[in-house]
């Protein structure tokens, strides 16, 4: 995970804060999403973030995307820095990062046939000509698992599975150097959920694209990710390569995210926690450590001081008490 050349994607303390309304005359509050997220991506790796539910990864995945500008801290794409990129610059980047939804439904427009769906990006980003355009939607039609004669129908004539595979390939239409999939089998029956994350797996061997693999659901990633960030409250609390986050979690929300998947290696599980109470709110985040009113091993010296990520045992662990748990 050194800094290099080859990095993709280059994230430095990416923070994301909302201003929210209260209500009438009670002032402004700030939703702190995403609070200074560090992390890198090459070529034809696979970065997989999960965390429970408003931890902040669509944040992360609408940074990425440039869909929104990053309150603060640095974002390095292919080696451009979009954080404070003018638009221009954002424009001619946006095709290099493209994304995938969970809801294929909503994300696709019932109104055009796929063939057309697929044209719009090449149209827009490409001067090839009508017929190497249609030549490039026809092979990529192939690619993604999909017969020639689906290429005119509408979205709602297709199977969630199929309807996820033309999301697919409207991504990997342009060839960009990044595909965000923000939880993209997550509404999919168990069945299906191999068969796109097998897809993801194939174009990544054929493309060399760099993956960034949201998900709450570690079962789902171990398969497709080589690195793993674990977010809690907006923070990444461990990081690092997967094989040794999985075999040996070492972060105490880490513990118990894996200990709550029973489908990870049930046999030599040995650590059981159960994270108590609810998760807090970034409107008003807990002090010290964001995990230390839910966590078994809290101390007072956790109530104080915000952890920071640190390197051990060949990852990044931001707990206080790292050591003395996991000896
Ligand atoms: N535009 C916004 N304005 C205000 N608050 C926001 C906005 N977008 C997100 N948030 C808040 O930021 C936090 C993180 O939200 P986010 O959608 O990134 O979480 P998530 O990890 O993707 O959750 P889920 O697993 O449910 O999709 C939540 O508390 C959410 O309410
Ligand atoms: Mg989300």
């Amino acid at each position: 995970m050194s800094e290099s050349k080859t990095n993709l994607l280059v994230a430095r303390d990416l923070t994301r804060h909302y201003q929210v309304s209260r209500g009438f005359m009670k002032g402004h509050a700030t939703v702190k999403a995403l609070n200074g997220v560090s992390f890198e991506l090459s070529a034809r790796r696979t970065l997989a973030v999960v965390g429970e539910s408003g931890c902040g990864k669509s944040t992360l995945a609408r940074q990425l995307t440039m869909i929104e500008p990053p309150t603060s801290g640095q974002l390095a794409i292919d080696g451009v820095d979009v954080a404070s990129a003018d638009k221009g610059t954002i424009r001619n980047m946006r095709s290099k990062v493209q994304m995938v939804f969970q809801n294929p439904f909503a994300s696709l427009n019932p109104r055009k046939q796929i063939s057309a769906m697929l044209d719009e990006p090449l149209k827009i980003n490409t001067t090839l000509s009508k017929s190497e355009r249609d030549e490039r939607i026809r092979a990529m039609i192939a690619t993604v698992g999909l017969r020639p004669e689906h290429s005119h129908r509408y979205p709602h004539m297709f199977s969630g599975g199929q309807r996820q595979r033309i999301a697919i390939a409207r991504a990997m239409i342009l060839n960009p150097k990044i595909v965000v999939a923000d939880e993209p089998v997550s509404a999919l029956d168990v069945s299906i959920q191999a068969q796109i994350l097998n897809l993801f797996m194939d174009l990544q061997d054929q493309y060399g694209t760099g993956y960034v693999f949201i998900s709450h659901n570690l079962a789902v990633v171990e398969h497709v990710a080589d690195d793993l960030l674990v977010m809690y409250l907006g923070s990444a609390v461990e990081y690092g390569a997967k094989s040794r986050i999985y075999q040996r979690p070492m972060h105490p929300y880490t513990q118990a995210l894996m200990s709550a998947t029973p489908a990870i290696h049930p046999e030599d599980r040995q650590i059981k926690i159960k994270i108590q109470g609810e998760l807090p709110s970034p409107l008003n985040p807990p002090s010290g450590c964001a995990f230390h009113k839910r966590c078994p091993y809290a101390v007072e010296r956790c109530a104080k001081e915000v952890p920071q990520l640190r390197e051990i045992d060949q990852r990044k662990v931001a707990c206080h008490r790292v050591e003395e748990i996991n000896t």
